[in-house]
């Protein structure tokens, strides 16, 4: 039952028609929990509420998928603006894009293209921004501009790896001669066993893997999830292997285990949260309820209130 649901979540966060709707409404259904905000300024007052916790941001300007030139070049300006805002507001926080949002899906030109500018701008910041990773259809790539910008601007730019994926782990030891910043997350798309591991305890142990794997080659992990047992063992390993904590961080989403985020950040380690903002929130959203189906319910008693 709970992966039917699941999965039909899953099915309709791509739904573009549902898509469009939801684009032309402010933010409903709940949505307000996982999403900072429509406009950059109310996104950039969630982050200084985090930092004044000691907490660090990533800004995401939410958007997948768009079939136009002129919609990811409107992306791409939204982009640019967001690190202008956070040069500006003299906040601890960095920039988080996904490559379908610049066009990647008609035109891998005009996505380089835009991304060139993006991390240029970055790095005239010393700043960072990283490329989420979104489906299997669009994995190699974001590897393959990952490499590609990496080469001009160095550590300015960072990747993703999902550990549902059976090949991420020969992932990370290609890329190992870039010494990446690296996230690493469990994966939130519907994969087919095909290329994605079906059993969560296998993703768990995969995921712990390349997390040691990466701390191991002493390249910067940044471990996202809200999920303890993967936290602690990540404390653990580090503990027991003498790892600094400068080596690693952990990242969670807005509106999630904020205690938590609190507690660990209290605790000394580099926490940050991941901040999405923007009129773009639905395929977004509907992966937060599939992560959780405890949330559709919540989200259910917000409509029946409102
Ligand atoms: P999982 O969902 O397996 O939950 C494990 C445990 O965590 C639960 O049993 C519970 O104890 C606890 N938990 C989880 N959610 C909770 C909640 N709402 N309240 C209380 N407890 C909760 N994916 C992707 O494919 N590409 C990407 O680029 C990214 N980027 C990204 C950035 C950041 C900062 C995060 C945190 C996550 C992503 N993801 C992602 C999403 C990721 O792949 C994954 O889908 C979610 O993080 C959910 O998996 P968890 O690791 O949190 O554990």
């Amino acid at each position: 039952m709970e992966r039917l649901m699941r999965n039909t979540l899953l099915y309709l966060s791509r739904n573009r028609l549902a898509h469009r709707t939801a684009k032309r409404f402010g933010l409903r259904l709940g949505a307000s929990r996982f999403v900072a905000g429509v406009t950059v300024s109310e996104a950039i007052r969630a982050v200084t509420g985090l930092n004044e916790a000691g907490i660090e941001g990533t800004l995401d300007h939410l958007g997948e998928y768009v079939e136009t030139k002129e919609a990811a070049a409107e992306a791409a300006e939204a982009c640019l603006h967001t690190l202008d805002e956070i040069e500006k507001a003299g906040i601890r926080c960095n920039l988080s894009v996904k490559l379908t949002q610049l066009g990647l899906d008609f035109s891998a030109g005009d996505c380089r293209s835009h991304m060139r500018r993006i991390v240029g701008r970055a790095a005239e910041y010393g700043s960072f921004v990283r490329i989420d990773m979104e489906d299997y259809a669009h994995n190699e790539p974001a590897i393959e501009l990952f490499q590609s910008l990496h080469n001009e601007f160095g550590g300015a730019v960072g990747l993703v790896l999902q550990a549902y994926l059976y090949k991420s782990e020969a992932d990370l030891d290609r890329l190992a001669v870039y010494a990446p910043n690296v996230r690493l997350v469990k994966g939130a798309y519907k994969e087919p066993a095909e290329v994605a591991f079906p059993d969560k305890s296998d993703v768990d142990r995969n995921f712990i893997r390349l997390i040691e794997k990466q701390l191991r080659n002493g390249h910067y992990a940044a471990v996202a999830t809200h999920d303890d047992r993967i936290i602690d063992s990540v404390i653990r390993f580090a503990k027991e292997s003498g790892m600094p904590r400068s080596g690693f961080e952990f990242q969670m989403l807005y509106g999630i285990r904020p205690q938590r985020q609190r507690e660990l950040a209290g605790l000394g380690y580099k926490m940050r949260v991941y901040v999405p903002f923007g009129r773009d929130w639905y395929g977004y959203f509907m992966r937060r309820l599939a992560e959780r189906p405890a949330n559709v319910s919540f989200v259910l008693k917000s409509m029946f209130k409102s």
